[in-house]
């Protein structure tokens, strides 16, 4: 895969969050792709961060897509709000809507883009019989809840079983799906999942704990790292 198809979505997670739309501005300006946008609610998920308001606030500040990946219980109220509030991807748990097919359509219907959400301990089946409705496959190798964590070595051979599933898709006239991941991403274990299949990679505290000390922060060195490493795959 040649690496402009790679995409690189730091998470503001690990931004600091007195200056948002800096930090959001200055890691698109060092060379990232899209802005992941982690909402936690303190009940499908042990956190509470950010919500709709925060997106709207943001969203002047880049042009670049902002991938919102949500760790809520119930997700169809607040699909809307997001989509309002100027996301382009939204990503949900299965585990966690009620309806996995009314979800993706919501998403589908407000003008953005759907993807589902795979747990480290939730199996793939969920997304067999609504291929149609999904733009994105997003894979956690940490458990959702904090950044900073640990990447979880068995999520390799589940990032090549759903590329399997959706190369499989693909090659019977579906469309090209992506593969993301989330959690624990850096320059030493990039390489190695983009071997798996994966095609775009959630780095949090890799992205935003390189640029703390400079002034202003800039993510230049730590994005084309990472891409160093993907153009070696
Ligand atoms: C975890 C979040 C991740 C997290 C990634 O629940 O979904 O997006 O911020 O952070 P790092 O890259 O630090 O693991
Ligand atoms: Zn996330």
């Amino acid at each position: 895969m040649a690496v402009k198809d790679y995409v690189i979505a730091p998470s503001i997670l690990s931004a600091n969050f007195a200056k948002l739309g800096e930090e959001v501005a200055n890691v698109i300006a060092s060379g990232a792709d899209w802005i992941h946008f982690d909402v936690m609610d303190n009940h499908y998920v042990p956190n509470l961060t950010i919500g709709p308001l925060v997106c709207e606030a943001i969203r002047p500040c880049t042009a670049a897509p902002i991938d919102v990946h949500l760790m809520v219980k119930p997700v169809d109220r607040i699909i809307p709000d997001f989509a309002k509030a100027g996301a382009n991807i939204i990503t949900f748990h299965p585990e966690a809507s009620e309806h996995v097919d009314r979800s993706l359509s919501l998403i589908r219907d407000a003008g953005c883009q759907a993807g589902l959400v795979f747990n480290p301990a939730t199996p793939l089946d969920y997304m067999d019989y609504v291929m149609d409705k999904i733009d994105v496959i997003l894979l956690m190798s940490v458990n959702p809840g904090f950044g900073g964590q640990k990447f979880i070595p068995g999520t390799l051979a589940k990032a090549r079983a759903a590329r399997a599933k959706l190369d499989a898709y693909e090659q019977q006239g579906g469309r090209r799906i992506r593969l993301e991941i989330d959690g624990g991403v850096n320059t030493a274990n990039i390489g190695e999942i983009a071997a798996a299949g994966v095609d775009a990679f959630v780095a949090g505290s890799a992205v935003y704990g390189a640029g703390k000390n400079s002034d202003p922060h800039r993510y230049d060195s730590i994005i084309s790292a990472l891409r160093a490493e993907l153009a070696k795959t």
